[in-house]
């Protein structure tokens, strides 16, 4: 599928941006050479997005939906406040196994439960309020995982959603993908929901940054 940021711009983008750390650079490779589909990854800029925006808000409590291999959760991971956690959901036991592996490397490692199995049953077991959210897994799962988890945002807490151009497929005059679709629905969703305000972002594939009032 085409990427609708250029790569000259993104390269730019990259070039003056901070470096990410060794941890990052390996999972980023790992990804790459062992994984089917590494394109699902955040990769250095959006994750040096995710670490800067999770810093600023010092996180006490962060939600992730959709760990793959565990890049996004180690960006943010580096926000949380000292006694802060990172909870991560991912469905597949085998990214679980690769995503446990380089928690344990990481400094926040402490800080840092991965949850095995479906978001939608997950959530509700975890007895938490949450300051941060990132939803990024099945497209077709947004509006549930919205629903789901904006009761549980703090006033002011914010949700970082992912993909929310797909790919340039929502600009299209007849969307057609299943997923592309979903996204579009999602879009919908929320512009309409007077709970909270919202921007979309152009990086990468779109980031929308939603906040609860
Ligand atoms: C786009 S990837 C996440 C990328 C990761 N956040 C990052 O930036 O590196 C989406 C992940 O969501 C997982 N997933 C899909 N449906 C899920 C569900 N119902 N519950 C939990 N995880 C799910 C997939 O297995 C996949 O690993």
């Amino acid at each position: 599928m085409p990427e609708i940021l250029s790569q000259l711009v993104n390269d730019y983008a990259l070039r003056f941006s901070s470096p990410t750390d060794d941890l990052l650079v390996e999972v980023e490779q790992f990804t790459k050479e062992n994984h089917h589909d590494p394109g699902m990854l955040s990769g250095p800029l959006q994750g040096k997005f995710l670490e800067i925006f999770s810093r600023i808000i010092q996180p006490e409590a962060i939600l992730e939906i959709g760990t793959f291999t565990g890049y996004s959760a180690l960006c943010m991971a580096k926000g949380l406040k000292e006694n802060g956690e990172l909870h991560t959901i991912e469905l597949r036991e085998n990214e679980v196994r690769i995503a446990k592996n380089f928690f344990a490397k990481s400094l926040q490692r402490a800080q840092i439960i991965l949850h095995h199995g479906n978001a939608l049953e997950i959530i509700p077991t975890i007895k938490k309020e949450w300051d941060l959210i990132f939803i990024d897994a099945d497209k077709t799962g947004y509006i549930d995982y919205y629903e789901l988890t904006l009761p549980l945002l703090k006033k002011n807490g914010i949700i970082l959603v992912d993909n929310v151009l797909f790919h340039g497929q929502v600009l299209e005059e007849e969307i057609r993908g299943k997923n592309a679709k979903a996204i579009q629905a999602f879009n919908d969703h929320v512009s309409k929901d007077e709970r909270v305000s919202q921007v979309i972002m152009t990086v990468r594939d779109g980031l929308m940054l939603i906040i609860k009032k």
